[in-house]
């Protein structure tokens, strides 16, 4: 069988390491595209003279033409401006939508089958846009953060137990900002929920409270420390295990932002659920039971990414 086509649209601090995990890992061959001469050229040419070494082999492009991208697989999406610090997600809604709209149409032309993992922020709002743009199946548009925001959790936890991040899982849901869940109750060292985890007595309340704020913080955090731009080592890990499920149907339960038809009662639009991710792209929403409380916040998280799907549709009128 001939090696799978990955393209990445975007090659800056994202897109770089996406490169480089996509050759390791040998999922197939990588195109980087963006609008910048000369960086996604550079930054391919550079992860393939590292093949010898790392004994890897994937073909590895550059390109500044969508042509490039004929025929992808997958397409992972981190083109637009990240955030500097002080500024929210959302700050950034404005560029990066017309931004999704040449993406939009570039995956339309040249990829139409492809499995779309969309990165660019405000995230929910984005993929939203990025599917209508695009005019893909519903199905095959995601977007990443939901694993991003439950590894920040689970790298917490892990730490706080002096314990192997293996055994830690963790479960947050909503939209990508300051307003997403982690939810304690779905979240386990070994299997046991971190909530009897306070009645064992290895954590406080509030201490626990306090790395749920940090979590849902995680990104700010980041970008304070950088100055110059946000995260990227583990979104791109992150939307690398994404897309190995879909290549490999691997059918891994991920958090994902996923189109909701009613699931959660809600419609229309895309937010942070458990998928299932498999050879048909988001094969499964997983319908997990919130108490009140869950469903109260999970509600506000919902109201946020609406606010933000407002936004657009009074940048782009065409957006229903
Ligand atoms: N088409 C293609 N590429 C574009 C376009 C466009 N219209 N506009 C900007 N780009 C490219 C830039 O040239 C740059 O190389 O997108 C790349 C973005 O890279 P970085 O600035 O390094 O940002 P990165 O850290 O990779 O984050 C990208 O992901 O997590 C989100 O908030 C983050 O929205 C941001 C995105």
């Amino acid at each position: 069988m001939a090696r799978r086509k990955i393209a990445l649209i975007g090659s800056g601090m994202i897109g770089g390491t996406l490169a480089h995990l996509v050759a390791l890992k040998e999922l197939g061959d990588v195109v980087l595209f963006d609008i910048a001469e000369g960086t996604p050229q550079g930054k391919s040419l550079d992860i393939a003279q590292s093949g010898p070494v790392e004994g890897f082999d994937a073909k590895l492009s550059g390109a500044n033409d969508y042509a490039a991208i004929e025929g992808a697989d997958v397409c992972i999406v981190t083109a637009g401006v990240p955030r500097k610090p002080g500024m929210s997600r959302d700050d950034l809604l404005g560029i990066n939508l017309k931004v999704m709209e040449q993406v939009g149409a570039g995956i339309a032309k040249y990829a139409p089958d492809s499995f779309v993992i969309c990165i660019t922020n405000p995230l929910d709002a984005m993929v939203w846009a990025l599917q209508k743009f695009s005019g893909l199946p519903k199905a095959k548009v995601v977007g990443m953060a939901g694993v991003l925001d439950s590894a920040r959790f689970r790298h917490f936890i892990a730490d706080e137990f002096a314990v192997s991040v293996e055994d830690v899982t963790a479960f947050v849901l909503g939209g990508h900002g300051d307003t997403m869940v982690p939810l304690t109750r779905y979240s386990t060292v070994a299997g046991v929920p971190l909530t009897d985890l306070v009645k064992m007595g290895w954590v406080t309340k509030e201490r626990l409270e306090a790395i749920v704020q940090r979590t849902r913080d995680g990104g700010a955090e980041i970008v304070g420390l950088l100055k110059t731009g946000s995260a990227y080592y583990a979104p791109a890990a992150s939307a690398i295990a994404m897309a190995e499920s879909y290549l490999k149907d691997k059918k891994r339960v991920l958090p994902c932002a996923a189109n909701l038809k009613g699931e959660y009662g809600k419609k229309d639009l895309y937010v942070g659920v458990p998928c299932v991710i498999g050879a048909e792209g988001v094969e499964r929403v997983i319908e997990i039971e919130l108490n009140g409380e869950e469903q109260a916040q999970f509600d506000k998280s919902v109201a946020s990414v609406e606010g933000l799907m407002e936004a657009c549709r009074g940048i782009a009128p065409g957006l229903k």
